[in-house]
């Protein structure tokens, strides 16, 4: 019997919803197999602001550090919104990104042929899209500093981001985009604005380096803008995209909407730091957000975080098994046709959050004890 220890953060809006269903997923795991977990759970974002005066405090980010991965909902709403405020729930996600220095954020956006009328794309062009995208995520013009915004002397209000990176950070980010490439079909690109940007010279140079030593993969560079328009003429050219924090965070959000809907995207962050069972030390949420506007509604789609969780067992747990019959047990949901609302066609029986959950939930109970 092996006890892994998850800490659960369900943050705001429809966070908590989702991310209960993927502890369903766990439980009913937990049920048909050796498999123990201890789960601890905690507020951040602006349930934190509301009840800390913090986003993230302390005591979370010691409990991240001492779990064996992070199972995070979205945090955020329009009760926190004022972006001057000194205390936002953003903080939360970045703080944790930081603290966890988990570099490479992997997003797979890949379109479920069952959901091809979903996407606003032509179904020729869009069926068979499965792009895994890399975005570093904690350097970059999130981090870097100088990051201010004040008034000079004379009364000019004057704002700046940095974007710095360093050739490690590049390097390692890089080399993971490599390793993943060649478990898939073996093509990388780096997308860069290398004609304008410095650091984008960099990521070219150094992303050109390390292809040498992975000669079995088919590796280009292309200018970030050219690659997002050809994600939308040809987007299943592409396998695996490393690029950087915010050129990563535009592209993906362009990748889950031509897959048919953010409630599908899930995402893993992992850096450099294990596990006592050799896995990352990862963090994992749904890349969809809080949406508000239908929160505690029970209609919200829990695949995106129950697919989150499908990359912790992997790549945090190293349970494939479980990890596969998760992925599948969505696959077969998406295919019977379980469709909550953002999902649903006009006049299809739509599913709320928790029939979605408790279905996916039987299905991985009964693969894992065949
Ligand atoms: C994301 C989000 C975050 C980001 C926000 C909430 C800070 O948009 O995970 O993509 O910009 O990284
Ligand atoms: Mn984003």
């Amino acid at each position: 019997m092996t006890s892994f220890h998850i800490a659960v953060l369900g943050g705001d809006g429809i966070g908590p919803e989702v991310v209960g269903e993927a502890v369903k997923v766990l439980r009913a795991i937990e049920g048909a197999s050796e498999h123990r977990f201890e789960l601890s759970e905690d507020v951040v974002g602006g349930a934190a602001i509301d009840a800390y005066g913090t986003a993230l405090r302390k005591e979370t980010v010691a409990l991240a550090r001492r779990s064996d991965a992070v199972l995070f909902g979205a945090v955020g709403g329009p009760k926190w919104d004022d972006p001057k405020a000194a205390v936002r729930p953003e903080q939360a996600i970045l703080g944790l990104r930081a603290a966890l220095e988990t570099f490479a954020n992997l997003r797979p956006a890949r379109m479920q042929p069952a959901l091809v009328h979903l996407s606003p794309l032509k179904p020729e062009i869009v069926q068979g899209t499965d792009v895994l995208f890399i975005r570093e995520l904690v350097a970059g013009t999130y981090f870097a500093k100088p990051k201010k915004y004040w008034q000079d002397d004379k009364g000019v209000w004057r704002a700046v981001d940095t974007t710095a990176y360093t050739e490690p950070q590049v390097e390692r980010t890089v080399r993971m985009a490599f390793e993943l490439a060649r478990g898939r079909r073996k093509k990388l690109h780096v997308a860069d604005k290398q004609n304008v940007m410095a650091t984008s010279r960099l990521w070219r140079d150094v992303a050109s380096r390390v292809a040498g030593e992975f000669a079995d993969v088919e590796f280009q560079a292309i200018l970030t803008d050219a690659l997002a328009m050809h994600l939308l003429y040809r987007p299943t050219a592409f396998d695996v995209v490393v690029t950087d924090n915010l050129f990563g965070d535009l592209l993906t959000d362009e990748a889950a909407a031509l897959a048919g809907s953010m409630g599908l995207m899930p995402s893993a962050s992992l850096g450099a730091k294990r596990n006592k069972h050799g896995g990352y030390l990862g963090l994992y949420e749904p890349i969809h957000g809080t949406a508000p506007d239908i929160a505690g509604k029970g209609i919200a789609n829990p695949i995106a975080a129950i697919q989150s969780l499908a990359l912790l067992l992997r790549y945090s747990l190293r349970l494939e098994r479980e990890g596969g019959a998760v992925e599948r047990a969505v696959d077969d949901a998406i295919e019977l046709g379980l469709r909550t609302p953002d999902t649903a066609r006009a006049g299809d029986k739509t599913a709320s959050t928790t029939a979605v959950g408790d279905a996916i939930a039987e299905a991985v109970a009964r693969e894992l004890r065949r």
